[in-house]
């Protein structure tokens, strides 16, 4: 019996909902990311850092009883979550990995794709992930990648100046937990120095209004992680109250717009062995 291996966002309770609220907010693009880049029915893909397996959920629908989805994620409580949800859905086509993508191998399989989303900002070595992950893909198999760009895109108009500082904040307790906000900025190379050919890369980014399902992405992240933020010994109560004002002020304004965390969609094929 292992202990929970946490990380920066936590894998409590709240923040399992919110990543269910997350893959919701962005199914719609996950789709048609994963329709572009073919999979289909009877495919089998390894999703990397699966989290509570929301995307592998429907990921396991659609290529159906002849596929497979193979989730690898390192916190129990999210491996504990998947299988919940797979035994209440009936869903036997989910093969689930309990390991650390940093220190342990990744399971060899005949993968035709792999996806990895919001991962790579939370590792602290992107190249070694790569490595592995070139290791276990074929010739031919695709890569594909939903990892945030240019994270500091992320604001509000009217501007928000202590959300601005909150924004700061993620990215510092990121960076200092090891990881890189900008975790798509160095797929380019390192997918190049491993065998694998970009064949799309594109922004994903929005522009909400408060009405919009999209504005409970980020709104549900600043309330889930200003006590993160507290615990941590980097903001006081103060500071949190203010950045709740703002923002409840910027939801009663019909006229406030938000500009989303850019996330980068890389979809890459395995030319070498
Ligand atoms: C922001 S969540 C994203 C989860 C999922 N990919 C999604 O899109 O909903 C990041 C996930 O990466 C996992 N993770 C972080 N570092 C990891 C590591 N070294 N090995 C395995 N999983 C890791 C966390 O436990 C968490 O589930």
């Amino acid at each position: 019996m292992t202990t929970e291996r946490d990380y920066v966002l936590g894998t409590h309770e709240e923040e399992l909902a919110r990543l269910g609220l997350q893959h919701r907010v962005w199914r719609s693009v996950a789709l048609d990311c994963w329709q572009k880049a073919g999979i289909t029915v009877g495919k089998r893909v390894l999703d990397v850092g699966a989290g509570p397996g929301y995307a592998a959920v429907d990921l396991a629908e659609i290529v159906g009883p002849r596929g497979e989805v193979i989730a690898l994620e390192r916190s129990k409580n999210f491996v504990r979550a998947l299988k919940e949800t797979c035994r209440a859905r009936s869903l036997t086509n989910i093969k689930i990995h309990e390991l650390d993508l940093m220190t342990d191998d990744l399971p060899k399989g005949d993968y035709d794709f792999s996806w990895c989303r919001w991962v790579v900002s939370f590792i602290n070595d992107p190249a070694l992930l790569m490595k592995k992950l070139a290791r276990v893909m074929r010739k031919g198999s695709i890569a594909i990648f939903h990892e945030y760009g240019h994270y500091e895109t992320w604001h509000f108009f009217p501007r928000l100046p202590n959300q601005e500082r909150f924004r700061q904040h993620v990215i510092e307790t990121w960076r200092e937990s090891g990881g890189e906000p900008d975790g798509a900025a160095g797929l380019s190379e390192l997918l190049s120095a491993n065998g694998f050919v970009i064949s799309s890369a594109t922004p994903r980014i929005f522009c909400v209004r408060p009405n919009d399902y999209m504005w409970q992405w980020p709104a549900t992240f600043i309330e889930i992680y200003l006590p993160r933020l507290i615990e941590m010994g980097r903001i006081d109560q103060e500071f949190a109250d203010k950045v709740r004002a703002d923002l409840a002020g910027a939801e009663k304004n019909p006229n406030s717009l938000m500009i989303t965390p850019l996330v980068l969609e890389i979809i890459a094929e395995k030319r070498s062995e």
